[in-house]
């Protein structure tokens, strides 16, 4: 056994990379690295990097910038680069930033013990490919301890969709899904390990097809696992929504009263130029028949504002389809130009007119959110306590419809579900009291 490192990792992204980088620990782990919270104690510092908006993109080179005094302090420090920025400027992370040991893309970090190797031969250490092999078989049994309530699980990788604003298709490859049984396997593993809510994950979830039955085969083996008591999945596709995934929603108890479906935009000339593939009327009546299946579902969306081409009346047209769904949470971006991508080419909205769209769009999101966090003051709901607040004897978890919910609670009662009456609510969060 080598002696202990020190492992620091921070993830930027999406819950892909948070998966990611708990499987890098692992693979770290078995080289010898422990994770530590400190970054100053740190032997190694990994960000895990997203690319899918400039913004997103620039918050690597300046935390690389906040590096350099560590490395200065620590020589035998090393940095590496993974994630989606790496998959996407690698090479260039390489020749620009010399403190950079490494860069690993998100489909062969199960090379990482291999790349460190090279990085303490001195040699350079990149490896960006996308190869044939699966990853998940290369990388170590998931063996941390306990690791608390709920887990991230990737099922399904890489988008085929190509929408033309988008990065993804290129940092994360095409779409590929695991095999059924591995996913039981893992799903298992974690239960035994004290995870009670296990979140699907891929970049296109419900295109999973590693199972007969889809996504909603796979959802039903999962909920026969004892002690797994809540599945959610994440982000879908408007257009893999198929009928047995609908029907799951009212049939399958396990599987949780919430959906994140993105529609982008409102404006069928603008879903088309996005090369969505679906009209906003299409989106429309998809919700209607989701909502049949489960009535009390809460709808989370993504809308990009400010897209190449879009008029006032395209932006009206998403006001107008936001009122129409009523959103109990979602995102909304302002459009960012991503090199590679095919609206890149286009030209831009000004500036003022993409941001003033994204406040008006912010304030109605903002607006349905907090109707729908206050329509739950009254309301008894199941909760499963994920950890401590901050107020002492406080625990905070997540309802059925993920919203985060604080209530006194003895300790004991993180990893079990309990019913709790909402008394307050907030924004972003809710308070109650067990019953
Ligand atoms: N696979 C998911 C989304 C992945 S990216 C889906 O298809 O819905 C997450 C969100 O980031 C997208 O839904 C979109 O709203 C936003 N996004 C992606 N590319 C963007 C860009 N170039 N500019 C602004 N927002 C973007
Ligand atoms: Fe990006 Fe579109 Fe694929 Fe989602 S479906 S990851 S937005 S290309
Ligand atoms: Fe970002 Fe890559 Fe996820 S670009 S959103 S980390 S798939």
């Amino acid at each position: 056994m080598a002696e202990t490192k020190k492992l620091f990792i921070k993830t930027y992204g999406c819950q892909m990379n948070v998966y990611d980088s708990e499987r890098m620990a692992e693979a770290l782990g078995a080289d010898g690295y422990t994770e530590t919270k400190d970054m100053s104690d740190a032997d190694m510092i990994l960000l895990n990097t997203c690319h899918i908006r400039e913004k997103a993109a620039e918050k690597v080179y300046s935390e690389l910038g906040r590096l350099r005094p560590l490395k200065e302090v620590n020589p035998d420090l090393k940095i590496g680069v993974a994630g989606c920025v790496a998959q996407a400027e690698g090479e260039e992370i390489m020749r620009r930033q010399p403190l950079v040991d490494l860069v690993v893309g998100p489909q062969t970090y199960h090379r990482l013990p291999d790349l460190m190797a090279k990085v303490n031969a001195g040699q350079p250490a990149l490896d960006t490919d996308f190869p044939e092999e699966d990853k998940f078989e290369h990388l170590p049994k998931r063996v941390l301890p306990n690791r608390g309530p709920t887990a991230f699980l990737t099922v399904q990788e890489g988008c085929d969709k190509f929408c033309a604003f988008c990065v993804v298709p290129y940092t994360r490859g095409a779409e590929v899904s695991r095999p059924a049984e591995r996913i039981m396997k893992e799903a298992k593993n974690l239960v035994t390990r004290g995870v009670r809510e296990i979140t699907l994950l891929g970049q296109n979830v419900n295109a999973y097809h590693g199972h007969a039955g889809g996504l909603a085969g796979l959802i039903d083996d999962l909920a026969a696992i004892d002690g797994l008591e809540r599945i959610r999945f994440t982000t879908s596709h408007p257009n893999d929504m198929d009928d047995a995934l609908i029907e799951a929603h009212g049939t399958q108890p396990k599987l949780m009263p919430y959906l994140h479906l993105p529609v982008q935009s409102g404006s069928d000339r603008i879903l088309k130029a996005m090369n969505r593939k679906h009209t906003a009327d299409r989106y429309i009546k998809l919700i209607a028949r989701i909502r049949e299946a489960r009535p009390d579902l809460l709808l989370s969306g993504d809308f990009i504002v400010g897209f190449p081409g879009e008029t006032d009346q395209d932006f009206e047209d998403t006001m107008a389809l936001v009122r129409d769904v009523h959103y109990g949470q979602a995102y909304s971006f302002k459009y960012s130009p991503r090199p590679g991508t095919p609206a890149a080419e286009k030209e831009n909205v000004p500036d003022d007119v993409a941001t003033d769209r994204l406040h008006r769009l912010q304030a109605l999101l903002t607006q349905q959110q907090r109707e729908t966090q206050d329509s739950m003051v009254g309301r008894i709901v199941d909760v499963l306590f994920e950890k401590k607040g901050r107020i002492d004897g406080q625990l905070i978890g997540k309802s059925g419809y993920l919203h985060a919910v604080h209530a006194e609670a003895p300790d004991s009662d993180i990893g079990q579900i309990r019913k709790v009456k909402i008394t307050n609510a907030v924004t972003n969060s809710l308070a109650g009291e067990l019953v």
